[in-house]
């Protein structure tokens, strides 16, 4: 799953459902790149693949800081700090599968999984994923 792909937005899907497959379900994986490049999409395609309990509608948190799904896998926590910066994760560490937007910027949480995107053009990105350890 490590590795740099160039995708659409079905690509970006397949990459979501192979990763899905991997994850044990207490992940923390930061999202790392400008607005539009993907972060949100590639949550909701994540969210999708891990089979969401009912209706489940993945959409920024960046005025919520964080939006919870459960899923049969687990609680994806889903956070945006976009606009606060810094958020305390201690509580969410472990219990469930953590996806942080403009994760840069965190001090005190290292992640299990890095997910970079790059805008190459209107429909296609560039997306590296690596695992720190
Ligand atoms: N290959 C692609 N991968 C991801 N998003 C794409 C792709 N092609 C087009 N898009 C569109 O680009 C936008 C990405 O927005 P979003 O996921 O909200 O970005 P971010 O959360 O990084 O700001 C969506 O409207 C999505 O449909
Ligand atoms: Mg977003």
């Amino acid at each position: 799953m490590e590795g740099e792909y160039i995708v659409d937005l079905e690509g970006l899907k397949k990459l979501a459902k192979d990763l899905a497959r991997e994850l044990k379900g207490n992940e923390v994986i930061f999202l790392i790149g400008d607005l539009g490049a993907g972060k949100t999409t590639f949550t909701r395609f994540l969210v999708e693949a891990l089979n969401p309990k009912g209706e489940v509608n993945v959409t920024s948190p960046t005025f919520a800081v964080m939006n919870v799904y459960p899923t049969e896998r687990g609680e994806v926590y889903h956070a945006d700090l976009y606009r606060v910066k810094n958020f305390d994760f201690t509580d969410f560490e472990g219990s469930g599968i953590l996806v942080i937007e403009w994760a840069d910027y965190l001090k005190d949480l290292k992640p299990d999984i890095v997910v970079e995107f790059e805008h190459l053009d209107e429909n296609r990105r560039r997306v590296r994923i690596r695992r720190t350890h």
